[in-house]
């Protein structure tokens, strides 16, 4: 008994030392991963903005949440009625839930005496009281209700890059001149990109609207997608072409484009799409191979790896016919391009350099007439000259 003893002791020190030399590594690297969220100068305006965020990605969670919770109380209650054949790791997770559960109520209770004691709300309160209600309301609210709810309440803030004058005046533009005339697949693709912690690389619905134009312009048939993420960009463009039309979009990364893929199947034009996972320089180059695709495309969009742009750009110059569009995404970089780069958080720099190199080498390009836009995060029109 006691040498079993000896031995368990053992395997729990191997496994606390396998835990923190591990466990820390791991949270390094989480860190290392995420700091690009990490939002620079700290001001109150980014604070209220990342409280918003959250309080509309917790809205647009509750129909996911409200099943796991119903799935719990089912579980809790097979427990219960089991209770005769309880093992211990179930009488050990019972304890962790009632642990959660008292740490709820003493911070319920915490907030009750703030909020006694205090005749005005501070942010963080406010939003407390709204996560409990939230909480309630998960209970309480169908799934197609959240739903609605977050696709109504998420809209400007969810593509704003702080270009405008103001959060409303940019609100303004998407609920007068675009929302109204957006495609019900176009909103239907935005709500299942909502949830995704990356949904805002998705192109903003007012550049989109001028990108629709522009297709339409050029009566474009045979396209270029470069960045495809979930679909937006895409979609807009496959519906926009006629029956005939193709674009070939490519994309690293086929899994998110697969979350937006049911929405473009049902929307009925999956078969306009070339979809190919790869690196887009090979993709640009093996299409220059055959010279048939020399000015074979009406129109480009790019929106990703904005350091390779100008190498898109040598491309696409040749890809597209004269008379044809390239459209670049992102090229006011959030506004940082005006502001000096001490502004301008770490992780942002690089591609900042990349696009303020591209700015400067597209207004110097002859072979092209360019127009650049406030619109999303800035984009950069270019029309084939020669
Ligand atoms: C900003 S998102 C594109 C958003 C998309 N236009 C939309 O409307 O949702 C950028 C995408 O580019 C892809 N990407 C990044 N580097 C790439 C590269 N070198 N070649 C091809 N795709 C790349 C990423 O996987 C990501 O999905």
């Amino acid at each position: 008994m006691a040498s079993k003893l000896l031995q368990l002791k053992s395997k729990a020190c191997e496994a606390s030392k396998f835990v923190s030399k591990h466990g820390t590594t791991y949270y390094k690297q989480l860190l290392e991963k995420n700091k690009h969220y990490i939002q620079e100068p700290a001001t109150v305006e980014k604070c209220n903005e990342l409280s918003k965020q959250l309080l509309y990605t917790r809205l647009a969670s509750i129909p996911g949440r409200t099943e796991l919770f119903w799935k719990e109380v089912d579980h809790v209650k097979g427990l219960w009625k089991n209770r005769a054949d309880l093992k211990v790791e179930d009488a050990g997770i019972a304890a962790l839930f009632g642990l959660e559960c008292f740490a709820w109520y003493c911070a319920v209770k915490d907030q009750k005496l703030r909020l006694k004691h205090s005749g005005t709300l501070s942010l963080s309160r406010s939003f407390f009281v709204i996560s409990l209600l939230l909480s309630v309301l998960e209970c309480v609210l169908g799934k197609e209700t959240a739903i609605a709810m977050a696709k109504d309440e998420a809209k400007a803030s969810d593509f704003s890059k702080g270009l405008l004058q103001s959060e409303e005046l940019y609100k303004y533009i998407l609920e007068t001149s675009v929302y109204p005339r957006e495609p019900e697949a176009l909103k239907e693709l935005r709500s299942v990109t909502h949830n995704h912690p990356m949904a805002n690389m998705a192109t903003a619905p007012d550049a989109g609207q001028l990108m629709e134009m522009l297709l339409n312009l050029v009566n474009a048939r045979k396209t270029i997608e470069v960045g495809v993420f979930t679909g937006y960009s895409l979609l807009l463009t496959a519906l926009t072409l006629p029956e005939d039309g193709k674009v070939i979009a490519i994309d690293v990364n086929r899994s998110t484009y697969e979350i937006g893929l049911p929405v473009i199947k049902k929307a009925g034009v999956e078969d306009k799409i070339d979809f190919r996972e790869s690196e887009a320089l090979p993709v640009l180059d093996e299409l220059l191979n055959h010279k048939e695709n020399e000015g074979g495309f009406d129109f480009a969009f790019v929106d990703a790896d904005k350091v390779s742009y100008w190498n898109y750009h040598e491309r696409l110059v040749r890809l597209i016919k004269v008379g044809g569009i390239i459209v670049y995404d992102n090229t006011l970089w959030g506004g940082s391009v005006a502001e000096p780069d001490s502004s301008t958080p770490e992780g942002k720099r690089e591609g900042k350099k990349a696009i303020l190199d591209l700015n400067k080498k597209l207004s110097a390009d002859k072979r092209v007439q360019i127009s650049q836009a406030a619109l999303g995060d800035g984009i950069t029109i270019c029309r084939r000259l020669c």
